[in-house]
Parts: C-alpha cells; sequence; structure tokens
C-alpha cells in the first residue's frame, strides 16, 4: 500500500524557509503544525505565513492545526491553498460542520486525538474526514519520544477501516525515526510525520527515502479505495 512521508518544518530553520522546503521535496507532503500558545503551549505560525509556505513549497501542504477555536479558522487554512488541514476533536465544537466546509474548498480534511483521547470519541463521524491522526506525542513540541502505546489506538482505526471500507488515510505524529517508524507501519498507519528525524539528518532527502523503505517494509494492510 501507499505510504507517505510528511516531513514536520517545525524543526527547520524558520529563517530560510525557501531552502529548508527545498531540501524535502521527495516528500509526500510537508507538515506544517500551527500552534496558539493557548491549546498547546507553544507558538509557531499563522495563515500569512502558511499562505508563503504554500506558495514556495515544492510539495503540498499537510497543515496540523493545534489552536483553540478551530471551527473559526481552520477554513482559511483551506481557502489559502494547504492540500490537508487537520483538526484536533478536542477543539472543534462542530468537527463535521467545519469538516464539510474545508471540503467545500477543495482540500482534504483530518481529524487529530491527542494521546489520552480515544478512537470511540469520533468514530460515528470518521467518514466526514480524508485522514485520522493518532498523536505519538503530546502535541507542542518537536524532538520528544514516541509513544508506543498508541499503538493499539492505531490498530483499533486500521480494524474499522478495513471494516468500513473507508478509504481514509491514518498519520501518526511524534516521535517517528528510523528505529520507530516499523511499529506504527506495523499497527497499520499509512502517513507519517517527521520532523527531528528529517531536519535533524545531513541529509533530510536520504533520511525521507529511508523512512519510506523502513515504512514499506513493515506495512500489510490494505486500503480498501483510495
Ligand atoms: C508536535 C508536532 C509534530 C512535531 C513532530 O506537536 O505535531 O508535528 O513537529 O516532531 P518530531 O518528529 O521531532 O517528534
Ligand atoms: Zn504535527
Amino acid at each position: 500500500m501507499t505510504v507517505r512521508i510528511n516531513p514536520s518544518i517545525l524543526s527547520a530553520d524558520f529563517a530560510n524557509i525557501e531552502r529548508e522546503l527545498s531540501k524535502i521535496d521527495n516528500a509526500d507532503f510537508v507538515h506544517v503544525d500551527v500552534m496558539d500558545n493557548h491549546f498547546v503551549p507553544n507558538l509557531t505560525f499563522g495563515p500569512q505565513m502558511v499562505a508563503r509556505i504554500a506558495a514556495t513549497s515544492p510539495i503540498p501542504l499537510d497543515v496540523h492545526l493545534m489552536i483553540s477555536d478551530q471551527d473559526r479558522w481552520a477554513p482559511g487554512y483551506a481557502e489559502l491553498g494547504a492540500a490537508s488541514v487537520t483538526l484536533h476533536v478536542e477543539a472543534t465544537t462542530d468537527p463535521v460542520g467545519t469538516a464539510a466546509r474545508i471540503r467545500a474548498i477543495g482540500s482534504r480534511v483530518g481529524i487529530a486525538l491527542k494521546p489520552d483521547t480515544a478512537f470511540s470519541t469520533i468514530e460515528e463521524i470518521a467518514h466526514y474526514f480524508d485522514q485520522i491522526l493518532v498523536m505519538t506525542v503530546e502535541p507542542g513540541f518537536g524532538g520528544q519520544a514516541f509513544m508506543k502505546n498508541q499503538m493499539d489506538k492505531v490498530r483499533e482505526v486500521a480494524a474499522f477501516r478495513a471494516k468500513s471500507g473507508i478509504g481514509v488515510w491514518i498519520q501518526v505524529d511524534g516521535g517517528v525515526d528510523p528505529t520507530t517508524i516499523e511499529f506504527a507501519a506495523e499497527a497499520g498507519a499509512d502517513t507519517f510525520v517527521a520532523g527531528s528525524a528529517v531536519y535533524g539528518s545531513d541529509s533530510p532527502a536520504f533520511a525521507i527515502e529511508n523512512l519510506r523503505k523502513i515504512a514499506r517494509e513493515h506495512s500489510h494492510h490494505e486500503e480498501p479505495h483510495v
């Protein structure tokens, strides 16, 4: 099955974003972590910066919103050109309505679960989304340790996907590196975010290919239709 590697520019040099984006042109999407120092205790960039990244990037944007009041802000990220916008279920009061607005603009829409949030929270609305993000760290910072205890949740989502036949992508984010990606791939993830493992490498392009190779070797789950 298709494996996607989405490097996170949270670990890139913010003063040289254009150059940093050019280093990852063999990736599938660039993962853009939007944080507001409210939903998470860190602050990154907002719509203006993300619009410039969208205009500059050689590959499509996978925006991960870690902000409060996502129903207000999320569709704006689709409008500025993000190919995918992922909401946190913990920060939306109208996930289905907001997802529909994002899809109507023409972007993919994802729903993210913090480590303490169970998949059952979103099971009934999963078919309104194109991607389910299982966080493998507490959101907020790059460079944290991979939470292997989230693999049961990934397996649960993969089992749900197989049973229901929905073509949703299963993404993991946090602590993904050459030693941990196999656990997520074996559990059924197909879309992998990696920040420090890519930008901390001497060769980001090689790091991406290496992650892709390991993930492919450990994937055995079928995607029903994508
Ligand atoms: C954390 C972010 C991640 C982060 C991952 O809140 O959502 O995307 O950049 O960084 P690494 O791969 O270093 O754990
Ligand atoms: Zn992220």
